[in-house]
């Protein structure tokens, strides 16, 4: 079965991307996962300023995943422009890379994307939006909102012509109507979803097992989630889906393909073994030769028996 896909209008040599945050901006996991051979990258999410994140423990296990709340650190917009993506272009050239962006507002977001855009490195956005906002909701995801996600989405859009992908919440109210808001402002696509919200308390002494207290759940506990937040998206809008949550190997991305994306995202199974992304991949193309399949893109919205 073909791998090769083209979607936002770029060449993917197979579906299966490195999801935010889980392989820093590359060069930190380049001595552990062939980048030449992954569909795709997404950076570790950027802010306008340096981050040194939340205070430690940052990362715990819980059943069917683990827990992180690294706060995102990173070095900020500035220093990636002038470090970190001269060396993007240098070293992955041929395969896509799309920027993640952070902030406590829609101004920032725009900041970051004027400061960033001509920049040479990487091919489209990926807007974090399920990162906690200053300005409208008190603290909560812009996710969350449909005028909130629709009003960064707006603010940013007029200032790039890179695809714009937006990254949205599972635990959006009405996640529909985010879509449809986000859509219209101007995304050219979304990917589904960030980590689900959680706590886990030490039994004995009550304490959180993060040292920020509650944190986000990754892995295959938030599959499902994922997987039904993709196939609502798909009901609602006809551009292309990203599919990330609890993947970890070839069955998982086949349903999230199957419930409308094109492309998919393997997260924190790369913590657990690096060579993750490339177990899903080859797991991928031989379920689709089983299949009968020529093509990837064949599987994308193949849902059988479920009404819209
Ligand atoms: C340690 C860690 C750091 C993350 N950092 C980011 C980030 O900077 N930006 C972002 O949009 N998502 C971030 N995520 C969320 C992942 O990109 C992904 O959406 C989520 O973990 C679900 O996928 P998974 O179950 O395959 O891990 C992070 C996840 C983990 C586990």
């Amino acid at each position: 079965m073909r791998l090769e896909q083209t979607v936002f209008g770029l060449s993917f040599r197979n579906p299966v991307l490195l999801a935010a945050g889980t392989c820093g901006f590359g060069r930190e996991v380049a001595e552990v996962i062939d980048l030449s051979a992954v569909g795709g990258l997404v950076t570790k999410s950027v802010t306008l300023e340096p981050r040194a994140g939340n205070p430690s423990p940052r990362v715990a296990g819980v059943d069917g995943g683990m827990m992180n709340s690294i706060g995102l650190t990173n070095p900020g917009a500035p220093a990636v422009r002038h470090d970190v993506l001269p060396w993007l272009e240098a070293n992955l050239s041929g395969t896509p890379v799309f920027v993640s962006v952070a902030g406590h507002s829609p101004e920032e977001y725009a900041e970051i994307v004027s400061l960033l855009d001509d920049g040479p490195g990487f091919q489209a956005w990926e807007l974090n939006l399920s990162c906690p906002n200053d300005t409208r909701l008190g603290g909560q995801p812009f996710a969350l909102d449909p005028e909130a996600a629709a009003g960064v989405t707006a603010r940013v859009r007029g200032l790039t012509d890179r695809p714009l992908v937006a990254k949205l919440a599972p635990n959006a109210p009405d996640l529909a109507a985010v879509v449809k808001a986000v859509e219209e402002a101007g995304a050219d696509g979304f990917t589904l979803v960030n980590t689900m919200p959680g706590l886990a308390l030490d039994p004995l002494t009550g304490r959180p097992a993060l040292g920020a207290g509650v944190g986000g759940v990754s892995g295959p506990a938030i599959r499902a989630m994922g997987v039904r937040a993709v196939w609502t998206a798909s009901q609602v809008t006809d551009l292309p889906l990203v599919g990330v949550g609890g993947i970890a190997g070839g069955g998982d991305a086949v349903q999230y393909l199957r419930a409308g994306a094109s492309l998919v995202q393997v997260g924190s199974a790369s913590f657990w073994d690096p060579r993750s992304e490339g177990r899903v991949r080859k797991e991928l193309a031989r379920l689709g030769r089983q299949m009968g399949l020529s093509s990837v893109d064949e599987l994308t919205g193949k849902v059988e028996g479920l009404a819209g």
